[in-house]
């Protein structure tokens, strides 16, 4: 009797557990796996409603998309700080605590799309390995940039602002490296084409749906020809203007301070990872050079120990006095023994 009382209580408990969602969270682990060598783990689609704290900190690819995350809070990646690749794509994020993304600095690409967003956080464009942005489809209708310390420190190569109501170009100061942007889906009334001078290695940039004025269409395409770039994702200009109507931008974008600007930051940096490279070969070959000296010496110190460890084991010489004798002149220097005889 007793014991059909614990057993009805024990289930009773796992029921109300169940249902208050304890057994089902525990039952809908992350998925731990590995990707290119780096620790992944998948909490996708899961009704998470924070950044989860109890996971491996050395994750490297986080995917916490398809969730209802509402806000990220300044320690949400606190521990995470090994993250390369992080998903945060289809969640309901409306805001981002300062501090929220600092602590990721090995942070390579990051997919915010999606979201409720309003406004970029500025942390995102100073982290040091940033190169893929994506924060298309959320409604940056705040955003402002006058806070941001330009030239940014993410090495920027890929940026995805489609969909996401702007008026104009964000202008986030030179990016050296950026090579495709993607800001289709905007209502760019205001788009100027000297916005793109800070581009001077763009390759592909879509502004399709983008309510491009004639000329700014007319001088896009001018421009992607000039750089050599792909006008395949620009609208097709419909009549062609005059120049006096709409002037050649090249004054504006390749000819322009900032073009330039953007070029040499490149080459500075090519040039100063030449130097390095040579500093290394030179540093390297330094090394190499030590090595060798210290092991030439050690191998002679060796020889030597090992002659002198020789020296000691040959028997050592009897030094008898008369010897000894012999080696000085044996008239005029007298033993010991021999001072009786005087
Ligand atoms: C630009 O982004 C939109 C929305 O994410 C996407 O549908 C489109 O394919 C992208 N364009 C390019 C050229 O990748
Ligand atoms: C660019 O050239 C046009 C004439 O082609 C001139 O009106 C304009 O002032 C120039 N802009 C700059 C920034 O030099």
């Amino acid at each position: 009797m007793e014991l059909h009382w614990q057993l009805l209580t024990f289930i009773v408990c796992l029921q109300s557990l169940r249902s208050a969602g304890f057994l089902q969270q525990e039952e809908r682990k992350c998925n731990y796996g590995r990707i290119a060598k780096l620790m992944r783990i998948k909490c996708y689609d899961m009704d998470l409603k924070e950044v989860p704290q109890n996971l491996k900190t050395s994750v490297e690819v986080l995917d916490l998309s398809h969730n209802r995350i509402k806000k990220l809070k300044s320690g949400s990646f606190q521990k995470y700080t090994d993250i390369q690749f992080l998903m945060l794509f289809e969640n309901m994020i409306l805001s981002v605590e300062p501090g929220t993304f600092e602590p990721l600095t090995s942070l390579q690409e990051i997919d915010l799309s999606n979201n409720g967003l309003t406004t970029i956080p500025l942390e995102l464009f100073q982290l040091p390995r940033l190169r893929n942005l994506y924060i298309d489809s959320n409604e940056l209708t705040s955003l402002n940039l006058q806070a941001l310390e330009k030239p940014i420190r993410a090495p920027l190569e890929y940026l995805n602002i489609a969909s996401c109501e702007l008026q104009e170009l964000p202008d986030l100061g030179i990016l050296p490296k950026l090579w495709q942007l993607n800001a289709s889906m905007n209502p760019l009334q205001d788009f100027k084409i000297d916005s793109l001078a800070n581009l001077c290695h763009l390759q592909v940039i879509d502004l399709t749906k983008s309510r491009l004025s004639q000329c700014g269409c007319q001088q896009v395409t001018n421009h992607l020809m000039m750089l050599g770039a792909s006008p395949r994702f620009v609208p097709v200009c419909m009549e062609a203007l005059d120049i006096r109507e709409c002037p050649l931008p090249y004054n504006q974008t390749i000819h322009s301070a900032t073009f330039a600007s953007c070029q040499t930051t490149v080459e500075l940096a090519e040039t100063r990872s030449l130097w390095l490279l040579v500093a290394g070969c030179f540093g390297g070959a330094c090394i190499a050079l030590m090595i060798i000296i210290f092991w030439v010496i050690h191998c002679r110190r060796k020889r030597t120990q090992r002659r002198m460890r020789n020296v000691q084991k040959r028997k050592p010489f009897v030094i008898s006095p008369k010897n000894a004798i012999n080696n000085r002149h044996p008239e005029d220097e007298p033993l010991h023994c021999d001072t009786a005889r005087k």
